[in-house]
């Protein structure tokens, strides 16, 4: 099985550094990222718009070593929430808490995501926490449930693969939470996690259901038509409009049927990553389809050949 390698792989801090370096690699990431820079990642924003769907916006990285780093990653998202505003385009953030210096405390990263909340309240923005891997998501939802209380223009991710989704999504429910639910991008133990796709599937459908049915605005993320399908056939039996939910897909991924759903009436929203740290978040994409393996080592292999 390549996905548990891959999700390893994307955890090596040595690969990490090696891989950013690697000019094939850099270039292969593209197809997933929008750039390095900011300004790069507005260009893509605005290209976005003009398809007619909005964006949520993500500085890479994750895992940060120092309370500087942290504070520096604060700052970033502070920087890109105020020239989203100053660009005139239409989009959010996304961020996560071990970027934000998790992993150094709950304090350090509830006061750096105070900070980006705070921007972002001030321009009517709003900012999505991803949900990282299953050791975090105590952690990651205690500090939603505590900034939640003061500042309501702040989401999270519910991931259909963890046993205890649904108490999860029943809360966030109650307590008026912006959800996005996706099926799980890491590597978790079966005491933990379904293991199989048939029963990350099934649960997805149960958590749309309820989320559909009950929540706020809910963001239905993914590239799987079976998921999408059966989104669109409960809204339709339930009579719940179209403007009461969005679609989310990751940039580079599925553009055809991005474009369908925007023809279709669904609000849909893009994932765009950016920045020079997109050596896990590209080892987790590949995880998801290791034919973009094939992709990336054929072009490699293309690369090493000398030319003819
Ligand atoms: P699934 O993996 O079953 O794929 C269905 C189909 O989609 C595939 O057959 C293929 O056609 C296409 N596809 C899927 N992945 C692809 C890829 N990498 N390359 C090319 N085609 C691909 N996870 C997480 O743990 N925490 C988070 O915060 C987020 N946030 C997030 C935001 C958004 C907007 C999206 C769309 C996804 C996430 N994820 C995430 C990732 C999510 O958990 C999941 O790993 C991926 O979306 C892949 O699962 P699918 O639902 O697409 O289905």
């Amino acid at each position: 099985m390549l996905r548990p390698v891959l999700i390893r792989l994307s955890q090596e801090s040595r690969l990490r550094t090696l891989a950013s370096h690697n000019p094939v690699l850099r270039s292969m990431a593209r197809r997933f990222v929008a750039g390095e820079t900011l300004e790069e990642a507005i260009d893509v924003v605005r290209a976005t718009n003009a398809r007619d769907m909005t964006v949520t916006l993500d500085h890479l990285g994750e895992n940060v070593q120092t309370a500087a780093q942290a504070r520096a990653a604060a700052e970033d998202y502070c920087g890109m929430l105020a020239e989203i505003t100053r660009a005139g385009v239409t989009s959010n953030v996304s961020l996560k808490l071990t970027q934000l210096g998790l992993d150094l405390g709950d304090d350090v990263a509830y006061e750096n995501l105070r900070r980006v909340v705070d921007v972002a309240a001030q321009d009517d923005n709003f900012v999505r926490i991803d949900m990282e891997n299953s050791e975090y998501v105590d952690r990651t939802l205690a500090i939603f449930y505590r900034l939640f209380e003061t500042h309501r223009n702040l989401g999270v991710v519910i991931q259909s693969y963890l046993y205890r989704s649904e108490a999860d999504v029943a809360r966030l429910i109650e307590a008026g939470a912006r959800v996005r639910l996706v099926k799980g991008a890491y590597l978790e133990p079966a005491t933990v996690a379904y293991q199989d796709k048939a029963d990350v599937d099934r649960n997805f459908v149960v958590l749309m259901e309820m989320l559909l049915a009950r929540g706020n605005y809910p963001a239905i993320a993914t590239h799987d038509p079976a998921m999408i399908d059966a989104t669109r056939n409960f809204a339709a039996q339930q009579g719940i409009e179209a403007s009461r939910y969005e679609f989310q897909m990751l940039y580079g991924i599925r553009r055809d049927l991005q474009t369908e759903l925007v023809r279709a009436g669904y609000n849909v929203r893009i994932y765009v990553p950016f920045g020079t740290e997109w050596y896990p978040y590209l080892m987790r994409r590949m995880a998801e389809r290791p034919a973009n393996l094939m992709f990336v080592l054929g072009n490699v292999a293309r690369e090493a050949l000398p030319s003819r």
